[in-house]
Parts: structure tokens; C-alpha cells; sequence
């Protein structure tokens, strides 16, 4: 069994107050939950609020986005390093935002998955086809790209943790989610794919979550469909109430 990984993708989104009110109002909605690993991902700057404040819980943190390089010229970015240093498990690559407002290719997705796993992060990186593709059946090959570069040149022993989500772009902050049968369809091409890069024994270990417009009302639906290993939750995030009953999706 692929123990579930639950995730706020909290984007540009809450003050390192409001963040931290947040965590105050969630952490007694989960204390008992065991089943699934929940992390959180706040923006950069609420990274030293949020992490101190889920201490000795059972909630983890992660950051939105790293350079690959570990140090150097690059104003506003941050390392790999920086964000292990502060106490981040967990690290999002590939974001369909990062690709489609800040130009991040397969190669740069390669090149940070690489870095993080080099610096024990948790990588939880992101693939998913546009509306346009889908309707011209270019599903299966976008999702085989987008995987089979961004993993190029990984072997399994180093490939570790790597976590992958799928999120259809055209299900993102639109309300439109993936069925629970076209999102298991397109997680079955993925692990697929990685089976033929790193071997059918990490393939069936790897936790492939399902993101785009998930809510409390169709997260069982989704979530206990045993090719979908988690979520990766935006909008429905944002609310202490709201997540935590998305965390509990069989128990509510
Ligand atoms: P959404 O975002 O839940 O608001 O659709 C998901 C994501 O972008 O990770």
C-alpha cells in the first residue's frame, strides 16, 4: 500500500499571519490522523512561520519552488539548501504555473528534481496536459514527455522519494475536475512510463496524486480510487475546515 500524500499548494496566496492562523485552526482538525502524510506549502516568506508552528505535529512543510544550483547570481531565487535549513521536507517542481508564467521547461523540471533529491527534499513534481491537448487525444504523449524528460538520466536508487502529481491544466482553479476514472486513466499512462525508465518494482511504488479543483465534496470519489495516491489542493486549501475534511475524505 502507497501511504497517501495530502498537499496545500497554498501559491500566492496568505501573510505569514494569516498563514499562521491557519496552521492554529488545522492542527487540532488532524491531530489524530495517522493515514496519510499532509504537508503543507506555503510562499517563501511564511516558510519560517508556518515550519516552527507545525513542530512535533503531524503536518510537514514544503516550498513552492527552488533554483537548481546551489548557490550564485540569480536575484529572487532561492536554494535548495536555504529551504532545508529552515526545516522544509517537501519541495513542488514543474507547477503548470511555473511552466506556463515563468517558462520552466522539462529540462529545468530535470535539472531541480535532480537538486532536490541531492539535498534529501521530497520532490513532488508536476505534469499535466492542457485543454487543447486533451481534445486532440495528445493526452498520453504530453504526460509521457513531461515525464520521461523530467526523470531523464535518474536511477532508481537515487530517485528515492519522488512523488508526482497530475494536474489536467484545464482542471486547475476552474472548477472542472478530472473523473475519478479519466484521472486514474491518465495516472496508469504515468506510472507506465516510469516503469520503463526506472523498473516496474519503483513504478508500483510511486505515490502519483491527482490536483485540480479536488474539494471536500469530490475528494472521496477521487481518493479512493487505488491508482490515486493523494491530492495536491489549491482553492479548497485555504480553509482550515475545508482541507481538513479533504484529508479525511473517508471519514467524514
Ligand atoms: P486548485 O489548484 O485546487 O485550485 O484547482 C490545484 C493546484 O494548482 O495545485
Amino acid at each position: 500500500m502507497r501511504k497517501a500524500l495530502i498537499a496545500a499548494n497554498w501559491k500566492m496566496y496568505k501573510t505569514p499571519a494569516e498563514a499562521l492562523a491557519f496552521v492554529e485552526a488545522f492542527l487540532p482538525l488532524v491531530a489524530s490522523h495517522t493515514r496519510d502524510e499532509i504537508v503543507l506549502f506555503p510562499a517563501h516568506v511564511s516558510l519560517p512561520t508556518v515550519i516552527p508552528a507545525v513542530k512535533n505535529s503531524n503536518v510537514l512543510v514544503g516550498a513552492q519552488n527552488m533554483h537548481w544550483q546551489a548557490e550564485g547570481a540569480y536575484t529572487g531565487e532561492v536554494s535548495a539548501g536555504m529551504l532545508t535549513s529552515l526545516g522544509c521536507t517537501h519541495v513542488l517542481i514543474g507547477h503548470s504555473e511555473r511552466r506556463q508564467y515563468f517558462c520552466e521547461t522539462d529540462e529545468i523540471v530535470n535539472q531541480k528534481l535532480k537538486t532536490a533529491l541531492a539535498n534529501d527534499l521530497v520532490p513532488v513534481v508536476c505534469v499535466g496536459e492542457h485543454l487543447d491537448e486533451r481534445e486532440a487525444n495528445r493526452t498520453e504523449e504530453v504526460l509521457r514527455r513531461q515525464v520521461g524528460r523530467g526523470l531523464i538520466n535518474i536511477a532508481p536508487e537515487e530517485a528515492g522519494t519522488v512523488a508526482i502529481a497530475y494536474e489536467p491544466v484545464w482542471a486547475i482553479g476552474t472548477g472542472r475536475t478530472a473523473t475519478p476514472e479519466l484521472a486514474a486513466e491518465a495516472h496508469l499512462i504515468i506510472r507506465s512510463q516510469v516503469a520503463q525508465m526506472l523498473g516496474r518494482e519503483f513504478a508500483e511504488k510511486l505515490r502519483i496524486l491527482y490536483g485540480g479543483s479536488v474539494k471536500p465534496e469530490n475528494a472521496p470519489a477521487l481518493l479512493n480510487q487505488p491508482e490515486i495516491d493523494g491530492a495536491l489542493v489549491g482553492g479548497a486549501s485555504l480553509d482550515p475546515a475545508s482541507f481538513a475534511k479533504i484529508v479525511q475524505y473517508t471519514t467524514f
